[in-house]
């Protein structure tokens, strides 16, 4: 039988009930166990909540905020309004029922199972925290067609594979206020993470109110810290949340801003000035001196009776030792007490810190430069060097959580995160090696992000490694994780994040407030510089630089130059006249918008960095049409023909703009394929 023939009779038995079925499902992460059932629950404005059972009152608020998403997104005037425990709700169509309040702790049980019938819905939870996680995977699950809305018949039982997934915020190198935290502890909330990682102190700021120690965030902010009334704000949101909050506060390096208003922690003699540059700076403090203790006792006392959860994170990471090898008295110390190296010498200091961390309640999290064999096992080693650390410390007996491969500042793709493992294959841990792989945390390191562009740097790949953490280690589709991230990065608007809106917000500025279509294409195809590199193209970034050129405006990860990739690729395969009019209409674009950007670039002068990279855009697709075009008619055009391409391909692969053009390998695909 003929290819088309085949196609044909595929198309009529399965055609039909493609037509009726209903849309796939989007949910993130995927559930451990899911069972569609027949039918589907109509959702109308007299849809009705009640809860059973010993539930936390934060249970109530969400299943308020629940109501009100609904309301949102369907448009309909729900009739219930504030949930609390008095009222009793008389047939309600959703029950929920909850054994016990939930401790917002490490290893609560978050475990939920929801029923959807076309009579009703049911979740039930151990804990009204296991209660969050389900109310957020029915809002997932709302879907609509031409009679309405409704939620799909089904039954889930779910529960986390890990019990730390976390989101580190570094609020320091760029200034994060209340709003940022609170949107995003919403996002996190939707896609079940349980752990904000508040990164407090750096080199670039000390965001933290001290009663103590005032000097502290007096001289060490530019005046942007939280107050404790606001760290007792962002906790109560969180814990609303079923969010832990674990605070950082980053020693003995990344500590300038420590010593603006105390140089005598130092281990070098002042004055010391807020840094403003990016790096790994000198500034460390003095572990040989008392004094130093004595404060750090003060201080953490102070901030363990701020902050409830039991863990404290104290950094520990790029102390580049040589303020200590500079201090002669440093040196002398060290020879007396036979410590031998600088790593001795911050395991040295470790220690007094655990003693401190100790007496006030705290256990210890620190970045991988903390693990030492002197420490006890109690505390927790948070991997960002490699793989190979957290799988040491396991086999060592301590707790870890990775962050290595979680990096979401280094603006790698979606699915290079999601394929990630906290439990690598390879490792062979015993069981019981493998218990002590708690989690890990995406990190939000902000030199090159502000409250306007964080959002976009956060999601939706944060939802990625979300789902990583949450759901079973043979959940790895990397095509339905990229289709259910785009619906769920979507809905994550509701929520005031605003990684999607702000784009068009920051191409109009770039324009000049001039029309936007011309340089909404060419963003929409180029992608901010990855792994740092953004930091040595002959610019230097500084935190008071522009965070508003394309670059920050561009999208981590571009999802038209991925949906152009597959296109390419099914085209080459099938050479069916539908791919390849769908790339050749969206070549055609790009040749001509270089013109078209030309004219808003006249009266655009930020964006004007961009016009040769724009420039090799429309020859390159110039280029790639002949070559589709080709393609399709069966012709061949010759080395020669592909010889001379080889240079507007060469030319376009050059950052411009600390950007880079990410369609250039599909065209030279079809290039390629035309010679
Ligand atoms: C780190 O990225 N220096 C923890």
């Amino acid at each position: 039988m003929k290819k088309c023939m085949l196609l044909i009779l595929f198309l009529a038995v399965t055609l039909p009930a493609l037509l009726t079925a209903a849309e796939p499902l989007a949910l993130m992460p995927v559930p451990e166990k899911m069972t569609m059932a027949e039918g589907q629950y109509r959702l109308d404005a007299s849809f009705t909540v009640a809860v059973n059972g010993q539930a936390d009152p934060r249970l109530y608020a969400a299943v308020t905020r629940m109501l009100r998403r609904l309301s949102g997104r369907t448009g309909l005037f729900m009739t219930q309004d504030v949930i609390t425990p008095g009222k009793t709700i008389e047939n309600p169509a959703m029950l929920i029922s909850c054994q016990r309040a939930g401790v917002v702790a490490l290893g609560e049980d978050e475990s939920y199972e929801l029923t959807v019938s076309p009579a009703g819905i049911e979740l039930r939870c151990v804990t009204d925290i296991g209660g969050l996680r389900g109310l957020e995977t029915l809002l997932q699950l709302l879907q609509a067609d031409e009679k309405g809305f409704y939620f799909p018949a089904l039954s889930i039982q779910d529960k986390p594979r890990f019990p730390w997934r976390g989101l580190m915020i570094d609020v320091c190198r760029h200034w994060m206020p209340m709003k940022v935290i609170k949107r995003n502890l919403d996002g996190m909330a939707a896609v079940k993470m349980n752990v904000l990682h508040l990164h407090l102190s750096e080199d670039q700021g000390f965001r933290i109110e001290s009663k103590l120690y005032p000097k502290l965030h007096q001289m060490g902010s530019d005046g942007f810290y939280f107050t404790q009334t606001e760290i007792k704000t962002i906790i109560a949101y969180a814990n609303a949340r079923g969010i832990r909050v674990i605070p950082e506060f980053d020693m003995p390096g990344h500590t300038t801003s420590w010593f603006v208003g105390h140089p005598e922690l130092a281990s070098a003699p002042g004055p010391y000035t807020i840094e403003r540059r990016w790096g790994v700076m000198d500034p460390t403090m003095d572990p040989t001196r008392e004094s130093t203790y004595q404060l750090l006792d003060g201080f953490l006392g102070e901030m363990a009776a701020l902050f409830p959860d039991p863990y404290l994170h104290i950094g520990g990471d790029e102390n580049n030792g040589k303020q200590w090898n500079a201090n002669p008295a440093i040196q002398a110390w060290m020879k007396k007490k036979g410590i031998k190296d600088n790593h001795a010498l911050q395991a040295y200091f470790n220690s007094r810190l655990l003693k401190i961390l100790t007496k006030h309640g705290k256990r210890m999290i620190g970045w991988d430069e903390i693990l030492h064999p002197s420490m006890p096992k109690d505390i927790v080693i948070h991997s960002w060097r490699g793989p190979d650390s957290l799988v040491q410390a396991a086999r060592r007996g301590y707790m870890g959580i990775l962050s290595n491969g979680y990096y979401i500042d280094l603006i790698q793709p979606a699915s290079y995160h999601y394929l990630v493992d906290p439990v690598r294959a390879d490792a062979q841990l015993t069981p019981e090696e493998q218990a002590r792989i708690l989690g890990g945390e995406a990190t939000s390191w902000a030199e090159l992000v502000t409250p306007e562009t964080i959002d976009s740097r956060i999601w939706p790949r944060t939802a990625v490694i979300a789902e990583r953490l949450w759901s079973p280690v043979s959940v790895r589709d990397v095509d339905d994780m990229y289709r259910r991230m785009e619906v769920i990065s979507r809905q994550l608007e509701e929520l005031d994040l605003n990684h999607i809106k702000n784009y068009e917000m920051m191409l109009r500025r770039l324009a000049n407030q001039q029309e936007t279509t011309a340089l909404r294409v060419l963003a929409d195809v180029v992608e901010p510089l990855k792994i740092y590199k953004r930091h040595s193209q002959g610019v230097t970034y500084y935190s008071y630089s522009p965070y508003t050129r394309v670059v920050d405006a561009a999208r981590p990860e571009s999802m038209t130059a991925r949906s152009f990739a597959r296109k390419v690729e099914a085209f080459l395969e099938s050479r069916s006249g539908q791919e390849g009019g769908e790339i050749m209409n969206q070549l055609a674009l790009w040749q001509e918008n270089h013109a078209r950007l030309l004219q808003t670039m006249a009266k655009a002068p930020a964006i004007r960095e961009m016009e040769s990279l724009s420039q090799d855009l429309a020859d390159l697709a110039a280029a790639g049409l002949q070559a589709a075009e080709a393609i399709q008619e069966g012709r061949k055009l010759g080395s020669d023909w592909g010889a001379l391409q080889k240079e507007h391909i060469e030319r376009a692969k050059k950052p411009r703009g600390q950007t880079e053009l990410v369609v250039v390998d599909p065209i030279a695909r079809l290039i390629q394929a035309a010679q």
